[in-house]
């Protein structure tokens, strides 16, 4: 099989998003929209992925890394200019190049397959995607001779009243012999409506000196769209994220409202989880069977073991384990651990704490940098008193203890295991195992008080 190598064209500035940032970094369901294009190359087979840069370039570069190679476009001359700077990247290519615009995300791997073995199977030397759309307005024009092979592609800023009239589009995307593009590529003019080289216009380069153009129609119209303004990018978000639910749904999960439901890319979910409405689910987490997530969660990078329920609950970069009751309105800040069967309540923040198995804060409580052994149980209002001001302490929970209600453990400080802290203490010291801290001051009755009183 020969090679492929893929070009994404990302140089443009996207006037119309009218953002200080890259157009193609825009993101829709979570991702950049560049990303989408990238992973289609990849899944499709590319071995080399050339990315043409221009207009903040350091923004596209830092998206896609090292998953990229890139090309600098100097000064933004049209497509068949971006096209020409990846050549040097490409000398000595002989395979088929496919070329991608990095604003258009809804393209699958799939389609760019069909449209490879169509390009291959068929002999041409140029295979350009097309599409049938009821409003052609603003696209290329697929020109076809009588007997329906491609003769060229006219530009709506070029075409004649005849051409505005043709209905199948140019997607933007295309397959090349490699040697075949750079020859067309050599010969390109600028002598048209917007003084730019057009890559479109190698088609007709090519089947001048006698080679054959095919055209790829792409079933599915949606997949060709460009994203040039912030309404369509929120359109291609509705469908990236639809795609994502519905891969989900289709694999087992069960979602109480999908379309009100964003699940980033990468995320991870075992059949039998349920997505409960209003749900955010982002970056590298993964849900485990029978969790049931929501509603109204944010969970980024976060692990959530099998039958935990998190209702209306923030999670980031955390570990939850099995069997595990949070929320409603519990927040897991970074770097928390929670064990299997623990109970984190409503109005309790966890941060960058373990809690072994069995533990449970019902309600209203702040652990903070903490390390508390298992089945430990946390009264309504404890605080862990991590911050003197200027540095962070830690403190360390043994198992088994009880910490009565509004208690305060001022950091650092060990309680033993199974001991007993008295409601409302402010414990400063080691408490040692099995015992009972009590630090409040001791009640005082004043007999007849209200008597001696003169309001
Ligand atoms: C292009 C096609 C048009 C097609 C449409 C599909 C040409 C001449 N026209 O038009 O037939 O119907 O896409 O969406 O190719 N870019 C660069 N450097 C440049 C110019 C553009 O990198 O100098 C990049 C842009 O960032 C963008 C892509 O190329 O990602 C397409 O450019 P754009 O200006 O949007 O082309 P269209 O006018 O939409
Ligand atoms: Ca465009």
């Amino acid at each position: 099989m020969s090679m492929l190598a893929a070009v994404i064209m990302a140089a443009g500035k996207g006037t119309r998003m009218k953002s200080a940032h890259s157009k193609v970094v825009q993101k829709a369901a979570g991702d950049a929209l560049i990303k989408y294009v990238l992973r289609a190359c990849q899944e499709a087979g590319a071995e080399k992925i050339i990315t043409v840069v221009g207009y903040r370039q350091d923004e596209v570069r830092e998206t896609l890394g090292s998953d990229s190679l890139y090309a600098e476009q100097v000064n933004m001359l049209g497509t068949g200019d971006a096209v020409k700077s990846a050549m040097p990247l490409l000398e000595g290519f002989a395979g088929d190049v496919v070329i991608l615009s990095g604003d258009a995300p809804l393209v699958r791997s799939e389609t760019i397959k069909s449209a490879l073995r169509a390009h291959r199977s068929s002999g041409s030397s140029a295979t350009v995607f097309t599409a049938e759309v009821d409003d052609p307005c603003g696209y290329g024009r697929i020109v076809r001779g009588e007997n329906g092979s491609v003769l060229k592609i006219t530009e709506d800023k070029d075409a004649s009243e005849k051409e505005k009239e043709i209905r199948e589009i140019n997607g933007g995307m295309y397959c090349f012999r490699a040697q075949e593009l750079f020859y067309a590529l050599k010969k390109l003019t600028n002598n048209n409506a917007q003084g730019e080289y057009y890559l479109t216009d190698t088609l007709e380069i090519l089947r001048s000196a006698g080679k054959a153009i095919g055209a790829f129609v792409v079933q599915d119209s949606e997949e060709i769209l460009g994203i040039n303004d912030k309404y369509e990018l929120s359109l291609a978000d509705k469908i990236l994220r639809m795609r994502i639910n519905k891969a989900h749904a289709l694999n087992g999960v069960y979602f109480q409202n999908i379309e009100n439901t964003f699940i980033s890319p990468e995320v991870l979910i075992e059949p039998d989880a349920e997505i409960l409405n209003g749900c955010i689910l982002e970056g590298g987490t993964k849900i485990s069977s029978g969790a049931v997530i929501g509603p109204n969660s944010h969970i980024t990078d976060t692990l959530v073991g099998e039958n935990s329920t998190l209702d209306n609950t923030v999670a980031i970069q955390s570990e939850i384990g099995d069997d595990c009751h949070v929320g409603p309105f519990a927040y897991i800040r970074p770097g928390s651990r929670i064990g299997k069967g623990c109970k984190v309540g409503d109005f309790v923040e966890i941060k960058n704490a373990v809690l072994g198995d069995g533990t449970k804060a019902s309600h209203l409580t702040y652990i903070g940098d903490c390390d508390v052994g298992e089945g430990v149980n946390f009264g309504c209002g404890t605080v862990v008193v991590n911050y003197d001001g200027k540095k962070k302490h830690r403190s360390v929970i043994g198992d088994k203890s009880f910490i009565g209600c509004n208690s305060n453990l001022v950091s650092p400080v060990a309680i033993g295991k199974g001991a007993y802290v008295a409601a409302g203490s402010t414990i400063t010291d080691t408490v040692p195992e099995r015992t009972l801290a009590i630090a409040r001051a001791r009640q005082v009755i004043k007999d007849n008080w209200k008597d001696k009183r003169t309001d």
